[in-house]
């Protein structure tokens, strides 16, 4: 730290001064509570086995992409996988992006005008923020997961004798949010938006995987997902691999292949990326990731009701998907908790201030497919016993 710039250095020291200096930790050998492989896919053998099959038998030896998708990065492969995806989660049309925090970029970087306004859930992912933050539309959050708050916005908003549709107003929302793992009222919300004309735009990360027919999301499995103007959906959560997709009309992908910067100026993903999309999605298709949901789904039911009978459900965020947040406080606090349950043999990891709001530093607990009732039951007696004493 030599020579680097001194008000850089202060902010570090400010950041070790509360306890929410990050660092790069791996932790291995341990029993996973804190990944995003909700299914067990990111290890699954007979995974890897299948896309090292397709690869094979399609003869695809490329190690990169070779360049933007506008230049020499387009494929068969793409476009293939592409019209696999619009069809597993039944929409027009569907893009992908390099990565989750890409497609929010990309999308709202470039399709929120001047003009228009922009309504999110004030605890919205930080790719959606960073993507409003280089938007030149108005932004406003609602309070989190709050419909009265959103109508309060809207109402503010409409502009009386403006020309229909404009300006135009994009609502934003997370079906699982990941810091808390609650759903919105997705039903009213919908209902919301379209009694005031408002696109609404659904980062679907957490419930890939988790909710739906055949994982396709928390929209697909409330019979909604016709009802919202676009879809994010990712891939290196449930799906165990890397990427994701903005899925809504072919107008849109048209336009945000000429538009979303994160698209357009990137290399694209290489070839074993794209395989490894689309037999994460065969493989979840099939009866073997059927079964790993539904595992899923009864662990998640076993925590909540092991939580109840513990006598500590008033710590947990309410959630029925697979992110499980205990609010302990105070960053040395967490990271202490963390620390010791980890000594114990569990990853767990201390969620910070100032990823969550000072106040709302928890332990967030994952599960899995894979974590059985036993390392359940476990992890949940030794972070009872370490809230009892806060
Ligand atoms: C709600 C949400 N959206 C987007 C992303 C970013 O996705 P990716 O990890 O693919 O960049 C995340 C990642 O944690 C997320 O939680």
């Amino acid at each position: 730290m030599e020579h680097f710039p001194e008000r850089l250095k202060k902010k570090l020291q400010e950041r070790k001064a509360i306890n929410a200096l990050r660092n790069l930790t791996s932790i291995e050998g341990k029993i996973d509570f804190c990944s995003n492989d909700y299914l067990g896919f990111a290890r699954s053998t007979e995974l890897s086995s299948r896309v090292s099959q397709y690869l094979k038998e399609h003869k695809i030896i490329a190690n990169g992409s070779s360049g933007s998708r506008l230049l020499s990065g387009n494929s068969g492969l793409y476009e293939n996988t592409e019209q696999m995806l619009s069809e597993y989660y039944h929409s027009e049309g569907a893009l992908i992006f390099n990565s989750g925090y890409d497609a929010n970029l990309g999308f709202f970087g470039s399709v929120p005008q001047k003009g228009d306004l922009i309504l999110y859930d004030e605890l919205s992912h930080a790719s959606i923020r960073d993507g409003i933050g280089i938007s030149n539309a108005k932004a406003y959050k609602f309070k989190h997961n709050n419909l009265d708050d959103l109508q309060n916005l809207l109402d503010r908003f409409q502009v009386e004798d403006s020309a229909p549709g404009e300006p135009v107003v994009y609502v934003v929302t997370e079906s699982v949010f990941s810091m808390d793992g609650d759903s919105p009222d997705l039903k009213n919300m919908t209902a919301l938006c379209q009694q005031y004309g408002a696109y609404l735009v659904v980062d679907e990360a957490h419930a890939v995987g988790v909710f739906g027919e055949s994982g396709a999301g928390l929209l697909e499995s409330m019979g909604l997902h016709d009802a919202v103007f676009a879809r994010i959906v990712t891939f290196g959560k449930a799906l165990g691999a890397h990427g994701a997709a903005v899925l809504g009309s072919k107008i849109l992908m048209q336009y945000l292949v000429n538009f979303a910067r994160s698209f357009i100026y990137t290399t694209a993903l290489p070839p074993h990326s794209l395989v490894t999309i689309r037999e994460a999605h065969n493989h979840l298709r099939k009866s073997t990731g059927k079964e790993q949901q539904d595992l899923l789904s009864e662990h998640i039911a076993f925590f909540r009701s092991r939580i109840r009978e513990l006598g500590f459900r008033e710590a947990f965020v309410e959630s029925n998907s697979a992110i499980q947040s205990c609010i302990l406080s105070d960053n040395k606090i967490v990271k202490q908790a963390a620390r010791s349950i980890q000594d114990k043999g569990f990853d767990v990891r201390p969620i910070l201030a100032p990823t969550v709001p000072a106040g709302k530093e928890r332990i967030r607990l994952i599960l899995h497919s894979f974590n059985n009732k036993k390392e359940i039951d476990a992890v949940l007696k030794l972070l009872f016993a370490l809230w009892i004493k806060t």
